[in-house]
């Protein structure tokens, strides 16, 4: 492998995709919906964007449970053949009209589920009927559609009037219904229907069942079970003249044994017979369940499945509406009614999108003609190959019409074999490329393009890279290889990539290369870090022995600006052998932070926290402000009870003061100042660091301060204290300061007048003149008048 000029790229990508709904992707007179539960209806919070998936994915919605009968109508009305509105629950009217606006709201299509149903009935109708007559069950339903159809009216675009009337084992009408003492159930039905459209003759009226399009062959009997019922039922409805303008099939399917080929005919042929008869026929129902635990490979046999569905739902013009029951797997019925089985729906529980629901894209896409996204639906991963030939569907630009090598794929790129595979060739200046990636590493990124060309000795292929719309610091420059079947690899490092989903583009600068692919490996950051051997254990790094660190890993722990002083608890966050090294691991002082570093507490100025147990070769860094370009004087306040204390400072990686020794201050609480004058610093950011040689001393804080060389007065800076009145007379009131912080009050001849900590202060003592007053971390210009 070449190595070229090391680009410093260096790029945090958080531009997120334009994402699109299901719903876009539709031809016009088809719906792609789904039964809204009814948290959703009473205001639901919008969990996981439960909300925001229902208006951005679809474009039709059915109540899950809020239009069934045992909620409408819960209590036994006084004359149940004579119903009126009052008799229906206004606080579940409520949930129908939430329906129905979320839907005018977004421009949706309404179902409504279901007038008759002999499940979900109310128990007092149940109880009752059994004793009804004939005429009695035709009047109570009459009445119920009448009023609750009328109530709806001009508002519902479909309407179940009869649900799962057929019986399971193909012998006809379903027995055990609260109608069952009806005379004739294909009368009963067909009068349902009959209300149904006077009530609201502009609402579609459907008959909705399960297993209606499968032919199922059973007893060595051939046949099928629901299907002929269902066909009988519709055609004598016709026949009579029955108001009925579709079938629902609810397609409740299990993945896999359900799926079978002959489903998929068997399917196609329902709904082809129900269109020479002039009915729709719609998926009003769907979800396919995955029984006995769920793998990945469940997953994507599930996303195929309904691949197929929605193909089928898309390539059949009187199928015009596919409905799942259910967004997100995390509220779906199955579970609790077919036991081992889950995941029926297309997002799962955190309401992320699952194969299934690209499954449905995909088909969505080839069938509307408007691909889009990442070729073959699939993002390309990194860290991996990205195939040139696998640019998206609807990203790319080529200068002429047609395919110049004819092969892969149909578009306007140039496509050729060579190499590994396919290579895009024939780029010429203009054209671009672009590919969707999924990064599922974040981390840094070498890139290697493989690539052959021709062009002359000397020149470039030039390609312009850019991720997420933001191109990188420079240019790919690819020489030639003497040859367009001569494949060679031009390496480029590095970059930083966040994990998730990425746009890549390839801007052709200049003609003309063959291109294989683009690989992005993670960044080797093992090796030897300041003499240590340095494992890579964190996201981003920066690659090999750089000098710098290699994992990106740090954070200023508070801000620290200089004049000013530098808490030496205060080092920058980040982890052991990149911000700071403490040969021991915990905290042996229990104070302040959680690392390894060992700090304690301290009564010296300032009180707070000191660096302590301190032992060669360890090392703290701090980012601060440098504030103003000037020669500093520092002043390190340290203590120690022996005498072998060293250690050195550096300013981003230059050392400015070395082997300063620490004296033996007197004992491990006796503070003392180590001063140190001239030190140059520029304004702006840097990273200052101890690095400790000989061990054992205590350090409080570093004070960075600029001395006037003539006056010897301390710059001024006294920003966290208001002193009033300055100029003063006899007294000053100080304000700012912290418990316990002391001051003092010098001349300006560096004699110490007064200190203490209180915050009023009786001057009457001084003579008129200048004074500086300082705490351990301001210092502030006093006049004294008279
Ligand atoms: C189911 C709902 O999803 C559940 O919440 C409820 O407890 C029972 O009914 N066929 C139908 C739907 O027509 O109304 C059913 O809905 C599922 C089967």
């Amino acid at each position: 492998m070449k190595k070229t000029s090391l680009l410093s790229l260096c790029f945090i990508l958080s531009i997120a995709l334009q994402a699109q709904g299901l719903k876009d992707y539709l031809p016009a007179g088809k719906y792609i919906g789904t039964a809204v539960n009814n948290q959703y209806l009473q205001g639901g919070n919008n969990v996981n964007g439960y909300n925001d998936t229902l208006i951005s994915d679809f474009n039709c919605i059915v109540a899950e449970n809020a239009y069934k009968m045992a909620y409408i109508i819960p209590n036994r009305p006084a004359d149940p053949f004579n119903l009126t509105i009052d008799d229906l629950s206004a606080s579940q009217l409520l949930l129908v009209d939430a329906m129905i606006d979320t839907a005018n709201n977004n421009n949706m299509k309404t179902r409504g589920h279901a007038f008759i149903w002999h499940s979900q009935a109310p128990s007092w109708l149940t109880t009752d009927a059994q004793s009804w007559t004939n005429q009695q069950i035709y009047d109570f339903a009459e009445s119920y559609i009448t009023v609750f159809g009328t109530y709806c009216k001009g508002r519902i675009d479909e309407w179940d009037v009869v649900n799962e009337a057929l019986n399971d084992n193909g012998n006809g009408f379903r027995t055990g219904t609260w109608y069952d003492n009806v005379d004739d159930k294909q009368d009963f039905i067909e009068h349902c229907f009959t209300v149904a459209h006077a009530a609201d003759p502009d609402a579609d009226l459907f008959y909705n069942d399960y297993s209606i399009e499968l032919y199922k062959f059973s007893q060595g009997a051939v046949g099928n079970v629901k299907n002929g019922p269902m066909l009988q039922m519709v055609n004598t409805m016709l026949d009579h003249g029955t108001p009925i303008n579709g079938v629902g099939l609810q397609s409740h399917y299990i993945s896999g044994s359900d799926m079978t080929d002959s489903t998929y005919i068997t399917l196609e042929k329902t709904i082809d017979s129900l269109n020479t008869l002039g009915l729709f026929c719609n998926m009003t129902e769907m979800d396919i369940r995955i029984c006995g635990g769920t793998t990945e490979a469940d997953l994507d046999k599930q996303k195929d499945e309904y691949r197929r569905i929605t193909e089928i739902f898309l390539e059949n013009d009187n199928c015009n509406s596919m409905l799942v029951w259910g967004i997100t797997d995390a509220s779906s019925w199955i579970p609790g009614v077919f036991s081992g089985c889950d995941d029926p729906l297309l997002y799962d529980a955190q309401m992320q999108p699952k194969p299934a629901y690209y499954g449905v894209l995909q088909s969505l896409m080839i069938e509307s003609g408007m691909l889009s996204g990442p070729y073959n639906f699939e993002p390309q991963v990194i860290p991996g190959k990205i195939e040139m030939e696998d640019y998206d569907y609807d990203a790319f630009y080529d200068n002429d019409s047609g395919n110049t090598g004819g092969v892969y794929r149909e578009d306007s790129v140039d496509i050729t074999t060579g190499n590994t595979g396919y290579v895009v060739g024939w780029t010429e200046a203009g054209e671009y490329l672009t590919y969707t990636v999924n990064v599922t590493v974040a981390d840094t990124f070498e890139l290697a393009f493989v690539y052959a060309s021709d062009i002359v000795v000397g020149n470039y292929s030039e390609i312009e890279l850019l991720i997420d719309n933001v191109a990188l610091d420079e240019n790919v420059m690819l020489p030639s290889t003497g040859s367009y079947s001569v494949f060679d690899t031009i390496a480029i490092d590095s970059l930083i990539l966040e994990k998730g989903k990425h746009k890549i583009r390839l801007n052709i600068v200049s003609d003309s290369a063959n291109i294989d692919y683009i690989e992005f490996s993670r960044a080797d950051c093992n090796g030897v870090r300041n003499g240590s051997a340095y494992i890579d254990d964190c996201d981003v790094c920066v690659g090999g022995d750089t000098g710098l660190d290699p994992c990106i890993i740090r954070n200023p722990y508070t801000v620290m600006t200089i004049p000013g002083i530098i808490e030496a608890e205060n080092y920058d966050e980040g982890k052991n052998g990149v911000t700071y090294y403490d040969a021991t691991s915990g905290n042996q002082g229990g104070e302040y932070r959680t690392d390894d570093v060992d700090l304690g507490t301290t009564d010296d100025n300032g009180g707070g926290y000191v660096l302590g147990w301190i032992e060669p070769d360890e090392w703290l860094e701090y980012t601060i402000t440098i504030e103003e370009t000037a020669d500093y004087t520092v002043t390190f306040r340290v203590a120690s009870g022996l005498t072998t204390g060293n250690f050195d400072l550096s300013v981003d990686g230059e050392t400015v003061i070395s082997n300063l020794a620490v004296p033996n201050t007197g004992g491990w609480t006796t503070y003392d100042d180590l001063v140190f004058n001239d030190i140059p610093l520029e304004a702006g950011e840097a990273v200052i660091r101890i690095d400790v040689s000989g061990g054992y001393f205590n350090m409080n804080y570093m004070q960075f301060e600029i001395i006037d060389e003539e006056t010897g007065i301390h710059a001024i800076y006294g920003d966290k204290l208001l002193i009033t009145p300055n100029p003063f007379t006899d007294e000053l009131q100080v304000e700012g300061l912290q418990i316990n912080q002391a001051w003092k009050i010098y001349s300006i001849d560096g004699k110490l007048q007064k200190k203490g900590m209180s915050d009023r202060i009786i001057t009457n003592d001084l003579k008129p003149g200048i004074y500086i007053f300082k705490t351990n971390d301001q210092v502030i210009k006093l006049i004294k008048t008279k």
